[in-house]
């Protein structure tokens, strides 16, 4: 793959929907200039939602980001013909910052693993220990809240970075608050060297340096568990497929005595 290729295909997904509506937009643009007949607002409405879409999901971005496509345009639109309160736009950049900010540097949005995972991640943290467990990224608490109360001897703790989402798995942990808590702030500043198995369900671009900081300050023996997204250029301990997604699953990566 050339050097653009691999940078475009690791690239920001929020990159490549602005490109497809930029690529949508220039289409039409020209389609308007050499057949300058009169077609209805909304038909070029939906054009502009089915290339965004289409191109999306040849690049390979999520439904939800497809879904994101055809909403912009058809939300452009509509506003044209309406006036909006001066307060909205500030309301929703304040609502998608408490919601995604925390990933936005990290390049991780916010989605969730599923009770398959958590199932899997039970059988790896041994009965009647005191383990000490941290989700890191712990979104909205799901896994945290699945295994706080099936595993009542081992600590867990969870740091969320994006203030919303971290209210909502605060809330979510609280009835296991006696082994189970949830950190507001950042992964990168959360020290490791007192924990047994970190789990994280990140993307691609932080895995390097999450496996260095690891290596860091993880003991040798202890595991750090990526849920579907590999660390470059190491071998993972073991693989657990996942149902659901195509190519989920649980890598387990065993941190190394360091030389
Ligand atoms: C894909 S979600 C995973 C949520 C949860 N661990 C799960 O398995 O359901 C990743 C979460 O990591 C958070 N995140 C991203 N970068 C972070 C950082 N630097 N520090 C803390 N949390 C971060 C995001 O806000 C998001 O909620």
């Amino acid at each position: 793959m050339s050097r653009f290729g691999s940078i475009w295909g690791s690239g920001p997904p929020v990159l490549k929907a602005l490109a497809a509506q930029a690529l949508g937009f220039l289409f039409l643009l020209s389609l308007a200039h050499l057949f300058p007949g009169r077609l209805p607002f909304w038909l070029w409405v939906a054009l502009q939602a089915l290339l965004a879409a289409s191109l999306a999901a040849w690049w390979g971005l999520g439904p939800w980001w497809r879904v994101f496509q055809i909403l912009v345009p058809v939300a452009l639109g509509w506003q044209l013909g309406h006036a909006v309160s001066a307060w909205v736009y500030p309301s929703l950049l304040a609502v998608v910052f408490l919601v995604f900010g925390g990933g936005i540097l990290t390049r991780v949005p916010l989605y969730n693993s599923g009770s398959a995972a958590w199932d899997e991640l039970l059988t790896l943290i041994p009965e009647g220990e005191r383990w000490r467990v941290v989700d890191l990224g712990a979104g909205l608490g799901g896994p945290l809240a699945a295994l706080a109360h099936r595993r009542p001897e081992a600590r867990f703790i969870g740091v969320e970075a994006s203030p919303l989402v971290w209210l909502i798995a605060w809330l979510r942990c609280l009835p296991w608050k006696k082994n189970c808590r949830i950190q507001a702030g950042s992964l990168w500043r959360f020290p490791l060297a007192e924990i047994d198995l970190a789990f994280a369900f990140l993307s691609p671009a932080p895995m390097a340096a999450l496996w260095e900081k690891a290596c860091t300050e993880m003991k040798p023996g202890t595991l750090l568990i990526s849920h579907s997204f590999q660390i470059p250029g190491v071998e993972p301990e073991r693989r657990i497929s996942l149902p659901g997604r195509p190519g989920a699953c649980l890598l387990l990566y065993r941190i190394p005595k360091m030389p």
